[in-house]
């Protein structure tokens, strides 16, 4: 049978082992912790170690550099040969990078590892040595990685040998790669410590000025025994010497001595965390260990960390192993497939690394400088809220204060330190370069309301948050030059469910020619960038409609469940509330406009702070109005018939033509995005929606990859619509197999019950990832495949999130709904194990949930039922929504800490 996997599964953690790690090109895996340090390590101890874009330990690098650059974690042994001190040294690195290994390729090498730790184990039989290499970084409050090397001789003989570090240091921001990196290293002064080396730069230059800097970036390591180096090469001019490089290092092949001391003249260069220590002798089967940390320390007043003894990095190790297994815990998935169940775990662990490492910071991310995107920032919340409510709470809240009174945000998100808790800082447009993406506003608003049905919480709603003012205004046409910061100036500020109505409602009215919301700078495809003038998103415009109705059917929720008879809102946004009074004819796209243009000037300035308490359901009627008209309207003029298949116009250009259709060559043009939301906001009827999945299996699905593609070939450039199509196609946005959309796509069908074609969407992107001889990534989900099924952009994508949402809240179909736990399965019989059952542990109204599917007949979801729920035999108070949805109220839920629902399907 044809192998499929680069790796296999150890374990129901998610460890796996890679039998050959040789061969691992371009492979890489992210190690962090909630402190902030970050790293990249591939299985040759590439990758880089930094704490923010200011501060890289080690050389910053992007995916090709893995393979191009020789600065990585290296450690080498040398001895002479047989024992024989006549025989010439040699040299062995035990990350591979030597000449004479390249060349020899007799090492075998294999890999494990977990969440989140790596251990490379290199064997070589003629030098009768086997390393192993075992790489995290601890969990708890330390800003160091820890490198252990076990050196074992697997010899019958005895065997010495001389150890030696080899890990270059950057110690600076990753600005000065390309701006004065020689003049940094200038700055560069060292010092030996106890236990190795420190580098503390005097003073940093880069975009913030000239800085006295505090940063310390260091190498320590001991032996085993906890013995200090005997001596190091400061610099790496010292350690590879003229003719030399990382790979033959000649103070290594000349053996030269290693220093004891720093001297002036190593000052100002750049730096090396090579470590000599003591040589070492093994008798046959005897080992010994060496742990490096390799770490930053900003605080001045701080005293470099002590090495600890191997039995302690064990520990840690445990405790790590501990830490993120009971976060990536929290929910736990059992399918008949153990595979996926391994898999899972690293889908579910994705969201939380963009947390903590942004959407920087890993090889294939050589853009940002460490923030998130608005748009990133809220979805990542959906699978971080299923996994831990109350402290996604806090979060929402603070993050709707990145919203300004135009319905326009923030798009700058950095993050602040508050408390020992990381939290998004909303920062005004870097250089005053506003750009607006028209989707910013539908995000927030999914996002709450998933969290108001898990939590039934709906006072969050009342909470009261700042609005986000700069010089921008206008959805960032216009910029208002008397604005100043002034902090005695009270903030703006309104209730969270104020936020909400304005991004919708402004939205609602900042229309183009034909009456579908403006792309503006894009919409979630940042690649369609080129249409600021006249292009239109109908693909967005749908889910601002899906979102009007869902906001009316909250406003119901809210009357009928917490009472809710009146809301209080700035007095300005009745402007925008047309059918409570001055009514707008929706059809006139420009009565739309000037309405609100007349909406932008009055609160140009600021909302005046008076209040208008509007009847629920009034407002309700007035929101209804708006989702109806957009419903009918993208019905009506957005659907497109060719060659016999039929589907939605997604978009309109920069010259106002409508994109998808034939073009003037006869050329079928489609997008994924343009299919997806009309099905997700609930614009197509079952009809429509069979027409569209016909048509994506016509025109954007590829059996060869086995995926859907996000667009058609376009054939040529766009500069009338976006960058994404000057793109080699089948890349990133230009009609890859993007996980993101492809996962919306799926849930947007699982949703509207296409279950059988939610599925097949759904389980082809695990079948992609899984096949890693063609994917080449480890487990986990990318960003996009391309055309060759090469899984790019591993770890740090929206798609993972929308994923374990999906699994859960649509496959497994355990959510709340309305405060209440729903259980609504949509399993296909292929995802129950062989006695029919398939499982989920989730937290639910602060109890653990364990609902188990039980199905011995594999009944498929149009034939199946549900026939009753038990706990312990013993049938559970629940009602019936309809035969294939029970919901059981929360109190009951909240009564034992600990329930395991059965449910009998039929
Ligand atoms: C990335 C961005 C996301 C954007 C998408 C399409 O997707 O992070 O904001 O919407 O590209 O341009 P991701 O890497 O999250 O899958």
């Amino acid at each position: 049978m044809k192998k499929l996997s680069l790796y296999r599964y150890l374990d129901s953690t998610g460890s796996f082992r890679v039998d050959d790690a040789c061969q691992q090109g371009s492979v890489y895996f992210p190690l962090v912790n909630e402190q902030g340090l970050m790293s990249s390590i591939s299985p040759d101890l590439g990758g880089d170690i930094k704490i923010d874009q200011h501060s890289f330990l080690t050389l910053p690098v992007s995916y090709e550099d893995l393979h191009l650059s020789r600065a990585a974690r290296n450690f080498w042994l040398s001895f002479h040969p047989k024992g024989s001190v006549k025989s010439k040294k040699a040299h062995w690195a035990l990350n591979g990078r030597s000449v004479w290994q390249r060349a020899q390729g007799k090492d075998h090498v294999h890999m494990e590892a977990g969440p989140l730790w790596q251990r490379v184990v290199r064997t070589n039989k003629t030098w009768g040595l086997e390393a192993s290499v075992l790489n995290f970084v601890p969990s708890q409050e330390v800003t160091f990685e820890i490198m252990m090397v076990e050196v074992k001789n697997i010899s019958k003989k005895s065997l010495s040998f001389t150890a030696t570090s080899a890990i270059p240091l950057f110690g600076r921001s990753a600005d000065n790669l390309r701006d004065h990196r020689h003049v940094t290293s200038l700055l560069h002064r060292l010092n030996k410590e106890p236990y190795g080396l420190s580098l503390r730069p005097t003073m940093t230059f880069n975009e913030r000025g000239h800085l006295i800097n505090n940063t310390t970036y260091y190498v320590l390591g001991a032996d085993g025994r906890g013995h200090s180096p005997v001596g190091l090469f400061p610099t790496q001019a010292a350690f590879m010497g003229e003719s030399g490089d990382l790979e033959r290092p000649l103070a290594l092949v000349e053996d030269k001595k290693a220093f004891k001391n720093i001297s002036e003249a190593d000052q100002g260069k750049e730096a090396m965390g090579a470590l000599q220590f003591k040589p070492v002798t093994l008798k046959a089967g005897e080992k010994t260990s060496f742990v490096l940390l390799l770490g930053i320390e900003k605080d001045p007043r701080k005293k470099l960390p002590v090495v600890p003894i191997p039995e302690t990095v064990y520990q840690w190790l445990d405790n790590t192993k501990a830490y993120w297994n009971e976060k990536l815990g929290t929910i736990g998935f059992e399918t008949g497939d153990p595979q996926f169940n391994s898999w899972i775990r690293w889908v579910q662990c994705q969201p939380i690394l963009r947390k903590l490492f942004g959407c920087s910071f890993l090889p294939d991310f050589d853009y940002g400088r460490g923030g998130r995107g608005w748009r990133d920032l809220w979805q990542d919340c959906l699978a971080l809220l299923l996994q831990n409510p109350e402290e996604v709470r806090e979060d929402i809240v603070h993050n709707f204060g990145g919203v300004r009174v135009d319905g326009s945000n923030a798009t700058i998100i950095g993050r602040l330190q508050v408390a020992g808790k990381w939290k998004p800082e909303f920062i005004a447009d870097r250089n005053n370069i506003a750009r607006t993406w028209m989707d910013h506003g539908v995000w927030p608003f999914l996002t709450t309301l998933l969290y108001l049905n898990q939590t039934g919480d709906w006072n969050i709603l009342r909470e009261t948050v700042p609005y986000f003012r700069d010089a921008l205004t206008h959805r960032g046409k216009r910029v208002d030059a008397s604005w100043r910061i002034d902090s005695s100036r009270p903030k703006e500020q309104g209730s969270l469910l104020e936020h909400i109505l304005i991004q919708t409602l402004v939205q609602f009215f900042n229309v183009g020619e034909h009456n579908m919301i403006r792309l503006e700078d894009a919409d979630w495809n940042d690649g369609l960038d080129m249409a600021h003038a006249r292009g239109e998103s109908v693909a967005f415009t749908n889910l601002y409609g899906g979102n009007l109705a869902a906001l009316a059917d909250l406003l119901q929720t809210l009357a009928d469940n917490a009472s809710w008879t009146e809301v209080k809102v700035a007095q300005e946004l009745k402007l925008l509330l047309d059918r409570l009074e001055n009514r707008v004819d929706y059809e006139r796209a420009h009565e739309k406009k000037n309405r609100l243009e007349n909406y932008f000037q009055t609160v140009a300035r600021g909302l005046s702070g008076k209040q208008a308490s509007l009847p629920i359901s009034e407002l309700a009627r007035d929101l209804r109005e708006k989702a109806d008209w957009i419903r009918q309207k993208i019905n009506q003029q957005e659907w497109v018939e060719e060659n016999g298949h039929a589907w939605y116009n997604g978009y309109y250009d920069n010259k106002g033509n409508r994109v998808e259709g034939k073009n003037t060559k006869g050329q079928v043009r489609m997008t994924l995005s343009g299919q997806v939301y009309p099905i997700m906001a609930g614009t197509a009827d079952q009809g429509r929606i069979q027409s569209v999945v016909k048509a994506v299996d016509k025109y954007l699905f590829d059996s060869k990859l086995g995926g859907v593609r996000l667009n058609t070939d376009f054939g040529c450039i766009q500069p009338e619509l976006g960058r994404a199509f000057s793109f080699a196609f089948g890349e990133k946005e230009n009609g890859a197999v993007f996980s993101h959309m492809a996962v919306m796509y799926a849930n947007a069908l699982y949703q509207r019950n296409f279950v059988k074609e939610g599925h097949f969407v759904f389980s082809s992107l695990f079948k992609m990832a899984q096949n890693s001889q063609r994917s080449r990534i480890f487990p986990g989900l990318p960003e996009y495949f391309n055309n060759e099924g090469r899984g790019r952009y591993m770890y740090l994508t929206g798609s993972a999130s929308w994923y374990v949402l999906t699994l859960l809240t649509q496959v497994f179909g355990v959510r709340g709904l309305k405060g209440d736990l729903l259980l609504a399965p949509k399993l296909t019989p292929e995802q129950f194990d062989k006695r029919g059952r398939a499982a989920v542990s989730v937290r639910f109204a602060g109890s653990e949930v364990r609902v188990e599917y039980v199905n011995p007949t594999k009944k498929s979801f149009d034939k199946m039922k549900i026939r009753d729920v038990r706990s312990d035999g013993e049938l559970v108070e629940y009602f019936r929504l309809s035969d294939r949805e029970v919901v059981i109220k929360r109190d009951v839920v909240s009564r034992k800490a600990q329930w395991n629902f059965e449910v009998v399907l039929e």
